[in-house]
């Protein structure tokens, strides 16, 4: 079947059966590999995008499911050389290793912020409780949230470039 959706800002057509999966239109049809395919059953959070201003694993919905959305991928978020501050916030903070999480966190980080621009430690660990890292122990990430806060301040003050 025919469905129509907006990925990253692009308005795209793409043909899919009825058990293509979002995660698999997203990595293999529009070859947007940040996403990605942990578990593959709803529990790692790797395969997370933003549909429809909501945080969804893309590994549980039907690609289908995707006509008429509006999606938000890792590929999205910088603005063509420049990187979000939530991704330089990551980077600066030493929360990626090796790196596979990393798409999921912060596509994750982002709704949190959008919706708590200034959460609390414990706020952060629950909006972040459906991604799981095996390598970094979280407590960098829990540091690249914080320093996400500070950095997204500083693009809004003008002190940076313009941000999604
Ligand atoms: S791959 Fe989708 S939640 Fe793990
Ligand atoms: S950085 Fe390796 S799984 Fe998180």
């Amino acid at each position: 079947m025919k469905i129509n959706f907006t990925i990253n800002g692009i308005e795209r057509e793409c043909n899919v059966n009825s058990t293509t999966r979002l995660l698999d239109l997203i990595r293999d049809d529009l070859n947007l590999t940040g996403t990605k395919e942990g578990c593959g059953k709803g529990e790692c959070g790797a395969c997370t995008v933003i549909m429809n201003d909501k945080i969804v694993a893309s590994c549980l919905v039907l690609a289908y499911e995707a006509d008429g959305a509006d999606i938000v991928t890792i590929e999205g978020l910088s603005n063509k050389e420049i990187l979000h501050p939530i991704q330089e916030a990551y980077i600066e903070a030493g929360a990626v290793q090796c790196g596979f999480c990393t798409p999921g966190f912060i596509l994750t980080t982002k709704k949190l912020l959008d919706e708590i621009p200034n959460p609390t430690e414990e706020e952060i660990k629950r909006g972040l409780s459906g991604n799981i890292c095996r390598c970094t122990g979280y407590q960098k990430i829990i540091d690249a949230v914080r320093l996400s806060v500070i950095k997204i301040a500083e693009y809004k003050r003008g002190e940076k470039v313009e941000i999604k």
